[in-house]
């Protein structure tokens, strides 16, 4: 078992019979999706959101029911990765464009788990260039802004063409450096008109599961 795959099962162990299950997106929740899959074939019952389209094909590839998120009052766990993870489990979210989904269904969930291998925790958070989701009308307009707050930011490509994410939308991904203040900075972006939504996830992780190359486990908890 790789790092990646540790901490998908560590964290899939915490589902329980008959809990609404938030699915995450990325190459470590892939993980997690496979082992709940596994479960479910030895009798687990869970109705499951999914955070992006592909996560929807890959669960129920795997046996999974997927629900809409409107289908269901609210969510147990919701089991997703992290692009970086600093000391106080904020988080930079968002390298697989689908930033916003995820963060809403983190926000409808009693409990969110992160998975990520080791590599992911950081001193500070801005290594990693933050994602933000933007409005095409008018995106020239929306990335100028977006740079007076101190970053350089390009738009995000797929296969040669502009990155479209599941909601229609473009992605900035945005070079600011090492990023002092984590929930300041999230206000700033979020309050630039044809900014959706950005890659900041501050104090919502309830609970990080950090995986090692040799298969062991890491857990950090949220203290008060
Ligand atoms: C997708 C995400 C992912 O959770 C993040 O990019 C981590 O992905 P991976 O597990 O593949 O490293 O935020 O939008």
């Amino acid at each position: 078992m790789n790092a990646k795959q540790a901490a998908a099962f560590r964290a899939v162990g915490y589902v329980k019979d008959g809990m609404i299950i938030g699915l995450g997106t990325g190459t470590t929740a892939y993980w997690a999706i496979q082992y709940l899959g596994e479960r479910i074939k030895q009798g687990l019952t869970v109705t499951t959101v999914a955070t992006s389209e592909e996560t929807a094909r890959i669960a129920r590839e795997c046996g999974i029911n997927v629900v809409a998120l409107d289908s269901v009052e609210h969510i147990d766990i919701d089991i997703d990765g992290a692009d970086e993870i600093d000391g106080a489990m904020n988080l930079i979210k968002g390298g697989g464009g689908a930033l916003l989904r995820e963060k809403i269904v983190a926000a409808c969930s009693d409990e969110f788990i992160v998975i990520a291998d080791n590599s992911k925790k950081v001193e500070t958070l801005g290594k990693f260039p933050l994602p933000v989701e933007i409005l095409p009308f008018g995106w020239r307009h929306t990335a100028a802004k977006l740079k007076i707050l101190g970053c350089s930011a390009s738009l995000r490509e797929k296969d040669e063409k502009t990155f479209i994410t599941d909601n229609g939308n473009y992605i900035l991904d945005c070079r600011f450096g090492a990023i002092g203040n984590a929930a300041d900075l999230e206000s700033e972006i979020n309050t630039i008109p044809g900014v959706v939504e950005c890659g900041l996830f501050v104090k919502m992780a309830g609970r990080v599961i950090l995986g090692y190359a040799d298969g062991t486990v890491k857990e950090l908890g949220r203290q008060g």
